[in-house]
């Protein structure tokens, strides 16, 4: 019987080992561009995809300081944070193609599929690099509200656009070049690759999800800077915050003048930091 997209991309979400999952998600993308799996939506998505015991997933206020230093510590706290925003973005990419694919159509599937084997070969990446410090994904306890993006926009692929990429992977545009700076004035010039690959990736990933919103603000009539401020008002609480990356935001599709606006509106707090190590509001 052959399978359906639904129905692969649901199987890889609740595929809870990361290994497994990284190479579910593979081969499903090989399998939809090689046309083996039917464009057809008869499977829902989970509301929450498969986790592995470990790592331990904790709130960002409680996560451990990660601290800057060059210690052997520091640097697998550094690289293991970096593993688990790749394997939650493996997950977010599939939930976005397995949910809003129906609505959205075959391009759009194809887009975010590609994101999905991008992220698991980050996360494969990284992995590999753990490895050689003697660690592994699990090993240490990670950020827990990285999912919580996702279920705030469930019901509304604008929203889900507007945040997930727009937002979270957007701010890992900033963050990087300063992450792979360190990493290579620290004699790493192997994880200095890695980051440079992941940032040139990830632009695309941030063009994806600004071309898309900007065709469904159209559709509904709407300004695409306005429509865009006015949901990451609703859906996201943390702050979008400069310095920006000016250049890859640009190369990205993203209004810099919408992104300079949301900035300059001041959030209330609502008792939960996001400003804490091993991961903030970045997802890449
Ligand atoms: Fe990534
Ligand atoms: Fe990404």
């Amino acid at each position: 019987m052959v399978e359906t997209l639904s129905q692969a991309i649901a199987a890889a979400l609740l595929t809870a080992d990361p290994r497994a999952k990284a190479m579910r998600t593979r081969a499903l993308v090989r399998d939809w561009r090689a046309g083996r799996l039917v464009f057809a939506f008869d499977t829902p998505m989970p509301d929450a995809p498969a986790r592995p015991e470990k790592p331990e997933l904790l709130p960002p206020n409680r996560m451990p300081k990660r601290g800057r230093g060059g210690s052997d510590r520091a640097r697998v706290a550094l690289w293991h944070a970096l593993a688990h925003i790749e394997f939650v973005a493996i997950d977010l990419a599939l939930d976005m193609a397995g949910r809003f694919g129906a609505q959205m159509g075959e391009s759009f599937v194809s887009d975010f599929l590609g994101v999905a084997a991008d992220e698991a070969m980050h996360f494969a990446l990284i992995e590999r690099h753990l490895a050689g410090m003697g660690a592994a994904y699990g090993d240490l306890p990670a950020h827990g509200g990285l999912w919580e993006a996702a279920e705030k926009t469930a019901h509304d692929v604008a929203a889900r656009l507007a945040i997930v990429p727009m937002v979270l992977e957007a701010r890992g545009l900033d963050v990087t070049p300063a992450t792979l700076e360190r990493v290579r004035a620290a004699g790493d010039a192997r994880g200095a690759r890695i980051l440079q690959r992941i940032l040139d990736d990830e632009i695309r990933h941030v063009r994806f999800g600004a071309t898309h919103f900007a065709d469904v603000a159209t559709q509904q009539g709407e300004s695409v800077d306005s429509l865009w401020i006015s949901l990451v008002q609703q859906h996201f609480r943390g702050a979008v915050k400069p310095p920006f990356n000016d250049s890859a935001r640009q190369a990205a599709g993203l209004s810099l003048k919408a992104c300079h606006a949301l900035a300059s509106m001041v959030k209330p707090r609502l008792g939960e930091s996001h400003e804490t190590a091993g991961g903030s509001d970045q997802l890449q």
